[in-house]
């Protein structure tokens, strides 16, 4: 029997820390841009998987605030491979019904990513059947920052009292606004730690480490991650007792 036909239930949003792409490329002697290369291909199995096995978001996390600081080359390499790959997908996207979101901050990508970015995110804006979200030059922390900004400046303009600042107020003014939080966090690549992803949206989410490297993540080792995901407990502060007679 294959992996799949064991899914029980699948998670509504997945998120996943895409880690390992370096190391993988550096074990078979090559530069690093291959890992990412051989990473893009990961990123389109688990896209098409994620599709059809019905989960209604997938947030990968593609290049974080932080990863600015790497060699320029890397960088402009990875930014490359971005353009490539929304040019590339747009028409698949649009087959498969998939709307594209950018959670980031957008304005620090190079124009001419924005632009692709731009084109992809307003073309496959009313497709339904699951949303994507890439995360570039994303930052939880700044995220917050972004959005504490926002609520000050409302209350400086009298459309906001700052008794009514709530989580609510707080998750509507960060990029994931109107999204579910995820119910499980997937990090490929052997790390166990967050890197500034999604610090408000994971508070009760379930993680899930494998050291597994990103470029040999597919679609079998996300079906067990999910296999293993419904084998938990989500108890959000009760016991087990009350969720049974719920
Ligand atoms: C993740 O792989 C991809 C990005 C951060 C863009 P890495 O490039 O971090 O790979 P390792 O962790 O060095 O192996
Ligand atoms: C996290 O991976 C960011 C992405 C996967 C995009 P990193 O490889 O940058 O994380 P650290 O530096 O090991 O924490
Ligand atoms: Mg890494």
């Amino acid at each position: 029997m294959a992996e799949s036909d064991n899914i029980l239930a699948v998670p509504r949003h997945i998120a996943i820390i895409m880690d390992g792409n370096g190391r993988w490329a550096e074990e078979r002697y090559r530069p690093r841009l291959f890992g990412h290369k051989a990473g893009v291909d990961s990123v389109r199995e688990i896209v098409e998987t994620s599709r059809t096995i019905g989960i209604e978001f997938l947030t990968l996390y593609a290049f974080s605030t932080e990863n600015w600081n790497r060699p320029p080359g890397e960088v402009t390499g990875l930014m490359g491979l971005l353009k490539r790959y929304l040019q590339s997908e747009l028409k698949t996207m649009l087959k498969n019904d998939i709307r594209l979101c950018c959670v980031g901050q957008q304005n620090r990508l190079p124009t001419d990513v924005q632009a692709v970015l731009h084109q992809t995110i307003s073309e496959t804006q009313s497709c339904q059947s699951m949303t994507l979200n890439l995360a570039l030059s994303y930052g939880g922390r700044s995220e917050l920052v972004q959005a504490v900004r926002h609520l000050a400046q409302k209350c400086q303009d009298g459309v906001l009292q700052w008794q009514e600042i709530s989580e609510l107020s707080i998750s509507e003014h960060l990029f994931t606004a109107g999204q579910p939080d995820p119910d499980l966090l997937i990090r490929t690549g052997g790390e166990h730690r967050l890197s500034n992803f999604l610090l408000w949206q994971t508070s009760y989410t379930e993680l899930y480490f494998t050291e597994v490297k990103w470029p040999d993540f597919r679609k079998d080792q996300l079906i067990e991650a999910i296999n293993i995901y419904n084998r938990r407990q989500r108890r959000f502060g009760k016991i087990g007792a009350q969720l049974q007679a719920e």
